[in-house]
């Protein structure tokens, strides 16, 4: 197969400030480096993780890299990680997972996450969560101080009853100032400026909480709360999951929190 070699670095602002882009690339790249040859890796979706698929590919293509195999975590993710020659396996076959690396779209304090603002928690949940460890990369502006602080904290939902699972999510939250919930959707193909359903990997819908100021309160029991929902599959948070998070900062330095 003719695998793509990885596109140049992101170019720096003409501010000479770091890019946003670039600093994710620095972010995948650091937790590239914690791969060994021979591991089996769950490969992470989003915009981040894509950097840790190029420099994978990279790195095999060259020599200085051999033997590893990667299960994606989205269908996005494995027709990359295809165009940049790394070996894929399913979940089910893999014998575990040793190595996961992925983005996030939160990180609290605690190293609790929000994912799946792309949409691909339950693949991501399943492979991150399944042992092994799980390294985190992002750029700093994805750090915050409760996790629903910055935008939507999604939750997979079955497409059958799927308004009625909306109502009984908005329950577990009833009464909370500034909270809402609502059915992802997207522009419809036709380009007739209509809407339809986000649909998942998994041909399931998502439904999107937004908090006014993050979530305060028990995460664990929140949790508990939303998977014992009969219509919900899985939410995106990711608590106690992350191993390690490296965060690539502005000032140029990079953090590894534990
Ligand atoms: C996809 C994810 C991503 O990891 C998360 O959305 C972060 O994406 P990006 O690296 O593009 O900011 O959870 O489901």
């Amino acid at each position: 197969p003719t695998a793509k070699p990885s596109p140049p670095p992101a170019p720096a602002a003409a501010n000479g400030l770091v890019t946003q882009e670039e600093l994710k690339r620095v972010a995948a790249h650091r937790a590239v480096e914690m791969v060994e040859p021979g591991m089996t890796l769950g490969l992470g979706t989003g915009s981040t993780a894509a950097h840790a698929l190029d420099r994978l590919g990279d790195l095999l293509r060259s020599g200085e890299l051999a033997a590893v195999a990667g299960v994606p975590t989205s269908l996005k993710t494995e027709a990359h990680a295809a165009r940049v020659g790394i070996p894929m396996l399913p979940l089910g076959e893999a014998g575990g997972i040793d190595l996961s690396i992925d983005g996030a779209d939160e990180v609290d304090p605690e190293l609790n996450l929000v994912k799946g603002r792309g949409g691909s928690l339950l693949r991501e949940k399943m492979i991150e969560g399944s042992g092994g460890r799980f390294v985190v990369i992002v750029d700093e502006s994805k750090l915050v101080p409760r996790l629903g602080c910055t935008g939507a904290v999604p939750v997979e939902v079955v497409p059958f009853g799927c308004d009625h699972t909306l109502g009984l999510v908005r329950k577990v939250f009833d009464g909370l100032p500034g909270f809402s919930a609502r059915l992802r959707t997207v522009a419809s193909k036709d380009g007739e400026g209509k809407e339809e359903m986000f649909v998942t990997d998994n041909g399931n819908y998502i439904v999107e909480m937004f908090f006014e100021d993050g979530i305060r309160g028990d995460l664990n029991e929140i949790s508990d709360r939303l998977l014992r929902i009969t219509g919900v599959v899985e939410h995106g948070m990711f608590l106690g999951m992350a191993t390690s998070v490296v965060v690539a900062k502005k000032d140029g330095t990079v953090a590894l929190l534990h």
